[in-house]
């Protein structure tokens, strides 16, 4: 079993979003790999884009939270995505939170041999210090300055209770260069990499745009939709392949390296056969690198390089 947990106190900067859609992307670019996703938010997303019977389910994580265990909780979803039904109210389960060791508990005592995706609510409160505990790793979605601002408190959290901050990766989300901050004009992701830079946070390399149309699959009535069948030919949709790529091996579900040609290890996912010719494996993250440093090899951060 891996965990990853996905958190900002920042409402609106792409939990949910990351969280689903990774879920559906995972299902798909590795089959054999069970994907089980829940959510200490209830806001119910995750309900409406993954439940197949519209009927409200006898079980939620209430029922898992106080039974000890998701044995008979867990419904089989749209996409073989695997989900937990949310409650329609968590504050109970809140008040039943006190030990962060709770919900790693359950997901141990249920034995998923495959992955779990956690998403949140937007704060720092008792589930979801639950859900930092249980995660081998925690994606921070960055999409503007506040959520920076929120990711170094995730930092700061994992530092104080002794988890450590290499648990955690930043993802830069909702990015859009026309969106520009200092008198000089220059693009905001360009000083959020910057400052992520600066303060030594590890990172994902792939970044996700803001696009109109992945707002559209989330607001209409019914089932939000997967961007993988509702996005084709986007920017996103790519992205979201690059990020479940750089997720599988970051989680050690995949082979994290293949042999180049002239013998050094690269990381899969620059392997020459899909990014094109001998040179490009060459300059790849080198396998024997730690995660953190795998990030310098995004386009955005080796521009910030240049500079
Ligand atoms: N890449 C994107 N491009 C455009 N819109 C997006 C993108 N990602 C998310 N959104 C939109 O932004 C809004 C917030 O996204 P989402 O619900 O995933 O964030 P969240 O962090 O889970 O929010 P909350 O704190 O309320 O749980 C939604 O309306 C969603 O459709
Ligand atoms: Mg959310």
């Amino acid at each position: 079993m891996r965990v990853l947990a996905i958190s900002s106190n920042k409402g609106g900067v792409g939990k949910t979003t990351v969280a689903t859609n990774l879920a559906v992307y995972l299902r798909a670019v590795r089959e054999d790999l069970p994907v089980l996703i829940l959510s200490t938010d209830d806001q119910g997303i995750l309900d409406r884009m993954f439940a197949l019977d519209p009927t409200p389910p006898a079980k939620t994580l209430k029922h898992a939270w106080s039974q000890g265990t998701l044995d008979g909780v867990i419904q089989l979803g749209e996409y073989g995505v695997h989900f937990v039904p949310s409650p329609s109210d968590t504050s109970i389960l809140k008040t039943r939170a006190e030990r962060r060791e709770h919900l790693r508990e359950i997901l141990e005592r249920s034995g998923w041999n495959g992955l779990v995706i956690l998403d949140t609510k937007s704060d720092l409160e008792a589930l979801t210090q639950n859900a930092l505990y249980a995660a081998d790793r925690v994606l921070l979605p960055v999409a503007d300055w506040a959520s920076l601002e929120e990711a170094a408190k995730v930092f700061a959290l994992l530092e104080r209770s002794g988890l450590g901050k290499d648990r955690a990766r930043v993802l830069l989300t909702l990015v859009d260069r026309r969106t520009r901050l200092d008198e000089q004009g220059r693009p905001m992701v360009d000083l959020l990499v910057e400052e992520i830079f600066k303060r030594e946070w590890p990172v994902y390399t792939t970044t996700i745009s803001r696009s109109p149309r992945v707002e559209t699959l989330n607001s209409g009535f019914g089932k939000p939709q997967a961007i993988l069948h509702h996005a084709q030919g986007t920017a996103v949709y790519k992205q979201f392949k690059a990020l479940a790529e750089e997720v599988l091996v970051d989680l050690k579900l995949e082979e994290p390296f293949v042999w180049a040609d002239d013998g050094t290890p690269v990381f899969a996912h620059t392997q020459p056969a899909r990014r094109g010719g001998r040179e490009e494996a060459r300059r790849g993250a080198r396998a024997d690198e730690a995660p953190s440093l795998a990030g310098i090899a995004g386009e955005l951060l080796k521009g910030f390089l240049r500079r």
